[in-house]
């Protein structure tokens, strides 16, 4: 292992720094800015089995330290996927993570499915940020639930490791971590944006026009932050789970403050959008920070926080 090098379940990242779900494009566009060969993975757009217009416009908008979106995971369906991106995969010069997400249980087996054959696909993330349309609920809010979901996708994930991304909304997430790593979660990545409203005050209208919508960017940061400590302290370490720190990285100093917390790789989406040539930066200037440190791998500061 190099310096730089993580370990999220059998597949090992060259640095820690990951590309977030649907902030990088489908299958990797953002490549016409950066160099993917300098980072650690990219996302890929979650997938459903069907496809998605997602929601009218406005989907976006910029807050002075955040965005908020409600794209509705808009995307082309898993057939469209395998036809015109799976191909790509595997001459992407990184790991290639492929989201999946999905509106009932067997949508969300399907889609992992498909992903789990997709040469050049070695991870797969499950988002469930996503309601259940027989009840209404999102798979994620209920570790029951969870884990229900989890039970269907894992066995069919004979090629990849499963990551789970969790939301924070359900509050205190710690009972649905352990129900991802009971499920075989090979790593946890959180977190998800969180659900904002923001209002023009002279219109008095929604800023965007499905209302709520998911807030992400520097205002998240400390949440997620919170977040991933937890976690790590109380869950995941025992497990010796890799946690992926997503929410709010603008900058090293954040993406630094996630592994100290317990993270043991970085998740950059709204930041990309401000910079998109922003995560090799952060990937440089993390490793010069281990260096400062005296240390010879990044993962000897995986949760080295001090606490006095
Ligand atoms: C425009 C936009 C689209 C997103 N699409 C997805 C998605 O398709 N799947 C997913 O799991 N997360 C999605 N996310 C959430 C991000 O992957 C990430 O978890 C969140 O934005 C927090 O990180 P950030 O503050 O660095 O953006 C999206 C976020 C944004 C801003």
């Amino acid at each position: 292992m190099t310096a730089m090098q993580v370990k999220l379940g059998n597949t090992t990242l060259r640095n820690p720094v990951v590309l977030a779900a649907g902030t990088c494009g489908v299958m990797g566009e953002i490549k016409d800015a950066i160099n993917l060969s300098t980072i650690g993975a990219i996302t890929t757009k979650s997938i459903t089995k069907d496809p998605r217009v997602g929601n009218s416009p406005v989907r976006m908008t910029t807050l002075s330290n955040g965005m908020l979106n409600a794209i509705g995971l808009a995307n082309e369906g898993i057939q469209s996927f395998i036809e015109k991106q799976s191909a790509k995969a595997k001459s992407i010069d990184t790991t290639v993570i492929g989201s999946v997400a999905g509106d009932s249980i067997d949508g969300y087996v399907e889609v992992a499915n498909a992903m789990n054959e997709i040469d050049g696909i070695d991870l797969v993330e499950i988002n469930v940020s996503c309601p259940n349309t027989s009840d209404g609920l999102e798979f994620g809010g209920c570790p029951k639930r969870l884990s229900s979901l989890l039970n269907e996708i894992k066995p069919v994930l004979t090629n990849t490791g499963m990551l789970v991304k969790l939301s924070a909304t359900p509050g205190d997430i710690r009972p649905h971590a352990k129900a991802a790593i009971e499920c075989g979660a090979d790593a946890l990545t959180l977190i998800n944006t969180i659900p904002s409203l923001a209002i023009d005050v002279e219109s008095r209208n929604p800023k965007i026009s499905r209302e709520v919508g998911g807030l992400s960017g520097e205002i998240i940061h400390p949440i997620a932050v919170r977040i991933v400590y937890e976690i790590y302290r109380d869950v995941a370490k025992e497990a010796s789970i890799p946690i992926i720190g997503t929410g709010g990285i603008m900058r090293w100093e954040d993406a630094a403050e996630f592994i100290l917390a317990g993270a043991s790789a970085v998740g950059i989406g709204t930041a990309s959008f401000v910079n998109p040539a922003i995560a090799p930066i952060i990937s440089k200037k993390l490793e010069k920070w281990v260096q400062r440190q005296g240390c010879n791998s990044i993962n000897e500061l995986v949760g080295a926080l001090s606490i006095h």
